[in-house]
């Protein structure tokens, strides 16, 4: 369970970092899962291989196993069992999504999200981050790092603070159907990304919650190791319907009460 603290770092920044939850053995598997269709010049034994982009020969379209420019992402294995239990119904992720969604009120995920891989981006010069915020209905996200992510090492990059921005942006309350309102926060940040992005990077097992309204980005890895991660998502049982109603005035309207009560602004 997460702490009051923690709860309310949550509603304040949009996402909270949990280390070492996952299983080794679950990264680890996770990890050697990732090659098991890899672009043909990309050996897993030879890290000088791994340096994107992807060969335009080698990519694919493939939902299942997306492979373009330095993204590549395996998603074959996202309905194995072994993948959804030991993430989205490990018991830790289980009781903070009940803790703060509530019991019975989110969809148990059938399936994960995949394996995301960012491939290194070799001796280049350093870009600015670009957020965009997702389309799904999904209210919280997750990602599990399942291998070492050094800093610049193309961890999740967030906005914090940006979820209480681009709640009131959408007409819907769930899904992205953004106003007027969200283009010139969207120019804000890129242009101060630097003060106002952080990027997340840590260990196998190491868990970045996030609310799924926040402006985001999977940051440019300037590291030699293949930036691997595995991401799901909870939703709320009833979305569609809510979907249909506007932003609620209290954000967290739709959260628990151990949500709802606390001052995010201490
Ligand atoms: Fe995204």
């Amino acid at each position: 369970m997460l702490t009051e603290e923690e709860i309310r770092q949550f509603k304040r920044d949009g996402y909270l970092i949990k280390r070492g939850i996952i299983e080794p053995e679950y990264c680890a598997r996770a990890c050697n899962r990732f090659w098991d269709d890899p672009p043909p010049s990309i050996k897993e034994d030879d890290p000088s291989t791994w340096i994107g982009p992807i060969k335009p020969e080698e990519e694919s379209d493939d939902p299942d196993n997306f492979k373009k420019g330095y993204r590549w992402q395996y998603r074959k294995v996202s309905t194995e069992p072994w993948i959804r239990e030991g993430l989205s119904f490990h018991p830790f992720v289980q009781s903070v999504v009940n803790q703060l969604l509530g019991e019975g009120r989110f969809t148990q995920p059938e399936r994960v999200r995949g394996i995301y891989g960012t491939l290194p981006y070799g001796d280049v010069e350093r870009t600015p981050r670009h957020m965009h915020i997702d389309a799904g209905q999904a209210t919280i996200g997750l990602v599990c790092y399942v291998d070492r992510v050094e800093p610049n090492g193309g961890g999740f990059a967030l906005w914090p603070g940006s979820h209480r921005r681009f709640w009131y942006t959408s007409r819907s309350r769930y899904r992205r159907e953004l106003t007027d309102a969200f283009e010139p926060i969207r120019k804000e940040y890129d242009d101060t990304w630097e003060t106002s992005s952080i990027q997340t990077y840590g260990d196998p097992g190491d868990i970045v919650f996030w609310h799924r309204r926040m402006a985001h980005m999977a940051s440019p890895n300037y590291t030699s190791n293949i930036r691997k991660a595995v991401l799901t998502d909870f939703s709320w049982k009833n979305v569609e319907e809510l979907g249909e109603l506007p932003p609620s005035k209290d954000m967290w309207e739709d959260w628990t009460e151990a949500v709802r009560d606390l001052d995010d602004q201490q």
